[in-house]
């Protein structure tokens, strides 16, 4: 892994977080359905309000006809790297509670929960991944059958790792900069 991607943090972050971040280049080698089974049920042990559980995950392994069907959904910035990736999967919220069909107001906030669950367990095991927003709902929408109480929130891209080389322009130049995040000044405040 690019040593410029590790994140430099002033407190003794765990490497887990410190070493995860969103890369373009994905090798050929294929992810195990296990391997995956293990990502998608490490999202589901994510905390949410109530323990509602508002969330989908909708998978498929390149190669097959749904990956063909999910890369179809991708933004024209995201398919020319995220074809290469082992495994897409369309993270699904569900807007309304089980019991009162009342809007269930966390739902977005419990699937980013069980996203960055996937990431890291994903990590854990050696494999990236690369959430994206550039797709169109809709088209996952339609392509799932999604009923009209749950709502395509995000995708995810997955695989394991590969050379920067691989990439072109802009791609390339993206993998080898250095991550960086607003400082703890600017985001973290102590009350009195
Ligand atoms: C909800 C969400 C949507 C994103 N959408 C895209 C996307 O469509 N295309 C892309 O290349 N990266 C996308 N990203 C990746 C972010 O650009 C990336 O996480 C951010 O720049 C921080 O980089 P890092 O993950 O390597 O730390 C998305 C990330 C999130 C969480």
């Amino acid at each position: 892994m690019s040593p410029i991607k590790i994140a430099n943090t002033k407190n003794e972050v765990i490497d887990l977080i410190k070493n995860r971040w969103s890369p373009r280049s994905f090798s050929e080698k294929d992810l195990s359905l296990a391997t995956l089974e293990t990502i998608l049920e490490a999202g589901s042990w994510a905390p949410s309000a109530n323990n509602t559980q508002p969330w989908r995950f909708i998978y498929a392994l390149r190669g097959t006809p749904g990956f063909e069907k999910l890369l179809s959904t991708l933004s024209p910035g995201n398919i020319p790297w995220a074809k290469n990736a082992a495994a897409l999967i369309a993270t699904i919220g569900i807007r309304e509670l089980p019991d009162t069909q009342q809007k269930n107001h966390y739902y977005m906030h419990d699937v980013g929960m069980a996203s960055s669950f996937m990431l890291l367990q994903a990590l854990d095991m050696g494999v990236y991944g690369h959430m994206m927003a550039g797709y169109s709902k809709q088209h996952v929408t339609e392509l799932t059958g999604l009923p009209a109480n749950e709502e395509s929130v995000s995708m995810i891209a997955l695989g394991y790792i590969d050379s920067p080389e691989k990439l072109d322009e802009p791609y390339k130049t993206r993998e080898l900069t250095a991550r960086s995040r607003n400082p703890l000044s600017a985001i973290a405040a102590h009350l009195d």
